[in-house]
């Protein structure tokens, strides 16, 4: 197989190829199994990772730290006061610093180009835990979880309902490379970035994937297998929480919206929740909902993609 992971960077989705992607999720198949069963997985034993986050966090930072102890290693966390990125010095010398360290980097950030800026210095793996663009290690996570669930990701179809932000850009490009299909369907004046609907389109060529972006919800919905949602207001946009309030309604997941869809459907999440805005408390305890899975796939996904990028052992 032509996967050649060591040293790579995972900042967007499009880093990997359809071949890679797949390595990965099979490797994170096989370490949470290997958890559960309770054998020891030291892969990255001596190794360090450095967690830059300028934004909060409760799964990312948890499910990053945990996956390296269980692998051997070791984490460092970063908060956003202590090393202020880009004031108290800059991101090219942060990186260039905490390559000479750590033998892998995530960044949690506001501009996507800050995550690209610190791959470019390093010198050593850069993984992004989100950024205004994209959030590639939720979207890993949420396939081993549909795959869990579903057997499955070619053919199938699942519809993000909500804002076109970093979480269904990531999806979209999820999608493009798995052949699954994905509709994102928002609001008018809220869908994902053309470009983004553009490259994947293109890149869903050889995949056989759809995506598209809508803005009825209910027809969306009919028959697919699968139903996103996140927040109506990101990190970073809580000036604008009443307005997108406003915007948003309708843009829920609820139970009406569950029985729409095929009797298997998978509700996730990618959490934090507003309960009662994009998603309603009982839609999200349905047997249909995997948020907690998903949450729990952060751990196994992530330490699929530290060892591919550290060790290249897929
Ligand atoms: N889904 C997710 O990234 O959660 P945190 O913001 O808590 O890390
Ligand atoms: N779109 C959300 C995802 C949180 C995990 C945000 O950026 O805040």
């Amino acid at each position: 197989m032509n996967v050649h992971l060591q040293g790579r960077n995972f900042v967007a989705m499009k880093d990997f190829t359809p071949v890679e992607l797949q390595a990965v999720l099979d490797l994170a198949r096989q370490l949470k199994q290997e958890q559960k069963s309770g054998r020891a997985t030291p892969l990255l034993a001596n190794k360090t990772l450095a967690m830059i986050f300028q934004k909060p966090s409760l799964r990312t930072r948890v499910s990053f730290e945990t996956g390296m102890t269980q692998l051997g290693g070791h984490a460092i966390y970063l908060a956003p006061s202590d090393i202020k990125l880009g004031e108290r010095e800059t991101t090219e010398d942060i990186a260039m610093v905490l390559g000479r360290y750590a033998d892998v980097i995530m960044a949690r950030v506001f501009g996507h180009h800050i995550v690209e800026e610190l791959a470019r210095h390093a010198g050593v793996p850069v993984i992004n835990g989100l950024s205004d663009h994209e959030h590639p290690c939720q979207i890993v996570a949420d396939l081993q979880t549909i795959i869990e669930r579903r057997g499955q990701l070619k053919g199938l179809h699942l519809v993000f309902v909500g804002d076109g932000n970093n979480v269904a850009h990531s999806l979209m490009y999820g999608g493009a490379l798995t052949g699954m299909h994905v509709t994102v369907a928002c609001p008018p004046g809220y869908e994902p970035q053309a470009s983004v609907l553009e490259e994947c389109q293109m890149m869903a060529r050889t995949t056989g994937a759809k995506i598209q972006v809508r803005h009825e919800v209910m027809e969306a919905v009919r028959g697919a297998d699968v139903v996103y949602t996140d927040v109506w207001a990101s990190m970073g946009q809580e000036a604008e929480a009443e307005k997108r309030r406003r915007a948003f309604v309708g843009y829920q997941i609820n139970v009406p919206v569950v029985q729409a869809m095929n009797t298997q459907a998978v509700v996730l999440h990618c959490l934090p929740a507003h309960y009662g805005e994009e998603i309603d408390y009982p839609a999200s305890r349905l047997p249909n909902s995997a948020i907690f899975d998903q949450a729990e796939n952060r751990l196994h996904a992530q330490k699929a993609i530290m060892v591919a990028l550290v060790t290249g052992k897929v």
